[in-house]
């Protein structure tokens, strides 16, 4: 059994750009992309005073701890409605994650006969529910490549269109390269051509600012676990006024029990079963440190911890950077690879001897990695988030230092 000190362990505290108290771990966790970690200390608290006093199962009943939850899951869509722009708060439904909104949203408009327009940097969380409707015959499909930095252009969109297609389902930053995409230029180009857009901002929501109204985005897919700051197993679907979504579930709702199938009502529609509402109040807590700090300031801090890394990075000279360097073209993600060593050898050498987190690899998004030609070892993905500090790029380029000479 490998000794592990776990981030958490002799938290020291430091004082971070904008005010806010941080901390400094033993492990320098560097793999916010993938999910958010340290959280804010009012979602720890959230999570145990609400397990501790208010988890009652929300809607089912009239008595005060269910209306209690209910109202919490409420607040937490009405936070969502009022950060994305939406038209009801409602038509927010909460998923297990973003690649089950993506699955209920691809899989809730689209026909026999459809075609679909997608990118090549996308997630297997796209690519893979549009590939197996491809193979059952029910869709046909165009991949959209982006250009050499990272970046689909709306032309290209639109010249991928046909009289078939009904969606285009694109993210709004690649996961590996952090490159953000013209989603607000896509949106007016499918709203022109009467189809819809669906939009996985995995790696955005909570970061970079979202309009769905303005940007003309049909249906949004998030992970409230990423830059949300709530816990894993929270997702979020958004629909807008054009969608009429089928059922993804059919089951209990709490209200309408006389009804042979699933209500018409939202969010009922989408939302059979026992919500995640312990999730769903971290969520809310996450939200709402967001919303106070503001996201141009959180994406600031994340960007020049990137800047940082960039800089040494080019001072070597032996690496390569991969996508747009511009810090207005990218979110606090990077990929980077080194001639002599392997990506996933790199990364459990700053794991095994640093104690430094990064994820490296295909990142579950094989086309941009094929068109990079960083398949199949892929790259070293470095993704600071709000509460990493200088200290912790610091830590990570002396490690790199050693490692690569
Ligand atoms: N999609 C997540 C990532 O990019 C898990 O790491």
């Amino acid at each position: 059994m490998p000794n592990l000190r776990l981030p958490g362990d002799n938290i020291a505290r430091a004082p971070l750009p904008y005010g806010e108290v941080g901390y400094l771990m033993p492990v320098t966790y560097l793999d916010n992309a993938a999910t958010s970690f340290p959280k804010p200390e009012s979602v720890y608290q959230k999570l145990d005073q609400f397990a501790r006093q208010t988890l009652a199962n929300p809607g089912r009943t009239s008595h005060k701890m269910a209306l209690t939850a209910e109202q919490e899951i409420h607040q937490t869509r009405h936070l969502l409605n009022q950060l994305f722009r939406g038209e009801n708060s409602d038509h927010f439904v909460f998923t297990l994650n973003c690649t089950d909104s993506l699955n209920m949203a691809m899989k809730g408009v689209l026909k026999k006969g459809d075609h679909v327009i997608t990118t090549n940097l996308e997630h297997n969380s796209i690519s893979r529910p549009l590939e197996a409707l491809k193979d059952q015959g029910l869709i046909t499909l165009t991949r959209v490549t982006a250009d050499a930095e990272g970046t689909v252009s709306v032309e290209a969109v639109r010249q991928a269109f046909t009289p078939q297609t009904s969606l285009v389902a694109m993210t709004h930053a690649s996961n590996v390269l952090g490159t953000i995409q013209p989603v607000g230029e896509v949106g007016a180009l499918v709203r022109e051509k009467n189809a819809l857009l669906l939009v996985d901002a995995a790696q955005t929501a909570g970061v970079i600012p979202i309009d769905v109204r303005e940007m003309n985005i049909d249906l949004l897919a998030l992970p409230g676990h990423k830059a949300l700051l709530g816990p894993t197993g929270t997702g979020v679907l958004y629909s807008g006024p054009r969608v009429n979504l089928h059922a993804w579930r059919e089951g209990g709702t709490g209200g309408d029990s006389m009804s042979r199938l699933q209500p018409e009502e939202y969010p009922f529609h989408m939302e059979g079963g026992t919500p995640n509402v312990l999730g769903l109040a971290g969520l809310r807590a996450g939200i709402e440190f967001v919303m106070e700090k503001g996201l141009s300031k959180i994406a600031s801090h994340e960007n020049a911890l990137v800047e940082k890394l960039i800089d040494y990075l080019q001072k070597r000279g032996d690496c390569t950077l991969y996508g747009h360097l511009d810090a207005s073209r990218r979110v606090g993600t990077l990929s980077f690879s080194h001639p002599a060593f392997d990506s996933p050898d790199l990364a459990a050498m700053l794991d095994t001897s640093f104690d430094i987190a990064v994820r490296p690899g295909m990142h579950c998004s094989p086309y941009i990695h094929q068109s990079l030609g960083t398949a199949p070892h892929g790259t070293v993905r470095v993704s600071p988030g709000i509460f990493n500090t200088e200290q912790d790029i610091d830590r990570l380029t002396e490690a790199l230092s050693q490692i690569l000479g």
